[in-house]
């Protein structure tokens, strides 16, 4: 055995001083000269040989290397070879520890198994065993740098194919808010259009302005200036959403809402000679929403009520206040009912519940379970880019509301909006934002 301290660390011989990269390191590890150097002689024409004479040295040599196998003697002065092999594979785990040993008791030599010692050989060995249990364990640490390699691999892969998944995703998202705010936008744009029309019709041929001629210009820039507005805000509101921009909780009086709605789709070209009515709340409240959103939200509903079916048929919108929570056990997805966004419903009293209610041809069994869905639509390419109700469906969600739909065939259509009912804005005015 060595003893001089500090620990004695025996550098590899001078022509292998700088390890060539793939050639496999060897570290002999043994207190006695004897044995060092058989080993040494035995492997330094297939490995880099690395020597400590005791646990210590070996220790701070597996830190400063990159060891592929350790031949330890069990059996040495100071550290035994037990414990340089547990702080061995504390420092490299996936170094490989080939234990040499003169008497020790299976006690010793299962626990050097269950600290992962992958051999050991009797002492004094014999030179071909040695080299058999060294070459083995070498085998052993190349394939498990592959495997990790490769597992390494496959993570970076993984985290590639993730990264491209979530890029795919934000690109996707981004064109369906770019195709929505060009659908929500041709709402208002519509009628913007009908007006200007009957702007031009009464100004085309006139030479003067009667007083009856003013009132109905300024009647309708009123209207125009609102459908401009709209427009605006519908861009701002998209928009702000692709910076990921939270305002806070917005508050919308809901009756104002209702009284613009009616507005708006009485003028809507798709209200054609349909019946059409709007019910107000009894008594006014206000729901946390934008007021842009709500609009957005009914409007598509409505003019879905009046495209059902090109013959005249009616149209309600109604708007109740609910003392009570939805007993949510009752409305079961059927062939006839759909409820949506149970699980961010918001199902506090007091509930206002806004429905828009038709007397068309309903929606088949077979078409119901689709209709939120993006770009589905029964009207043609032409009529239809099948997004409205995927945008109610966002802005629901969004507001942590509702939205139950009954259908019967041959007797028509509910949408139920429900949301939690907060008071009135202070000012009372269309968006308190
Ligand atoms: N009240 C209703 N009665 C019968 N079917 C309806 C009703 N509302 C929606 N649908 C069905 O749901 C489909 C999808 O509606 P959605 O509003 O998403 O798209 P769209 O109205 O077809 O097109 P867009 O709203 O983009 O102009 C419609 O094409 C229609 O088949
Ligand atoms: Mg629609």
């Amino acid at each position: 055995m060595s003893a001089v301290p500090p620990p004695e660390i025996l550098q590899p011989p001078p022509e292998s001083a700088v390890p060539s990269r793939r050639k496999g390191t060897l570290l002999i590890v043994d207190d006695e000269d004897g044995p060092r150097q058989s080993l040494r002689v035995i492997f330094k024409d297939d490995y880099e040989i690395l020597m400590a004479s005791d646990g210590p040295a070996a220790i701070q040599l597996a830190q400063q290397h990159k060891i592929d196998v350790a031949v330890l003697d069990v059996r040495m002065a100071g550290m035994s070879g037990i414990e340089v092999l547990e702080r061995l594979k504390y420092v490299a785990p996936a170094l490989e520890v080939v234990m040499m040993t003169a008497f020790e008791t299976t006690d010793t030599m299962r626990q050097a198994l269950r600290l992962r010692a992958c051999d050991y050989i009797n002492k004094p060995f014999d030179v071909s065993t040695m080299r058999a249990a060294v070459a083995n364990a070498m085998q052993r640490r190349t394939l498990e740098g592959e495997i990790h390699n490769n597992a390494e691999q496959l993570e970076h892969l993984l985290t590639e194919l993730q990264d491209q998944k979530i890029e795919e995703q934000m690109a996707q998202t981004r064109g369906e808010i770019y195709a929505s705010i060009i659908h929500d936008i041709n709402g208002p744009l519509t009628v913007i259009s009908g007006f200007v029309q009957l702007l031009n019709q009464r100004l085309g041929n006139a030479t003067r302005l009667e007083v009856e001629d003013l009132e109905f210009i300024k009647d309708r820039l009123k209207t125009i200036t609102r459908q401009v507005t709209n427009c605006i805000e519908i861009s701002r509101r998209y928009l702000s959403f692709l910076r990921r921009h939270t305002d806070e909780l917005p508050r919308v009086g809901l009756n104002q809402i209702l009284t613009d709605l009616g507005h708006l789709a009485r003028v809507h070209p798709g209200r054609q000679n349909h019946e059409f009515n709007v019910r107000l709340l009894p008594t006014d409240m206000a729901v946390h929403m934008n007021g842009t959103d709500l609009i957005q939200v009914l409007l598509n509903l409505t003019v879905n009520a009046f495209q059902c079916a090109p013959g005249a048929h009616s149209v309600d919108i109604e708007g109740q206040a609910l003392d009570h929570p939805l007993d949510l056990t009752v409305f079961k997805d059927s062939p006839q009912d759909r409820l949506l966004n149970v699980e961010n419903f918001q199902n506090l009293a007091p509930l206002l519940r806004v429905s828009v209610r038709d007397t068309g041809p309903g929606i088949p069994p077979e078409i119901l379970p689709k209709i939120f869905q993006p770009y589905f639509s029964t009207k043609g390419a032409r009529n239809g880019t099948g997004l409205g109700l995927n945008i109610v469906q966002r802005l629901i969600k969004e507001a942590k509301g509702a939205l139950h739909v009954h259908t019967e065939i041959g007797r028509g259509t509910v949408f139920a909006l429900y949301l939690p009912g907060v008071p009135l804005p202070p000012t009372a005015s269309q968006n308190s934002r």
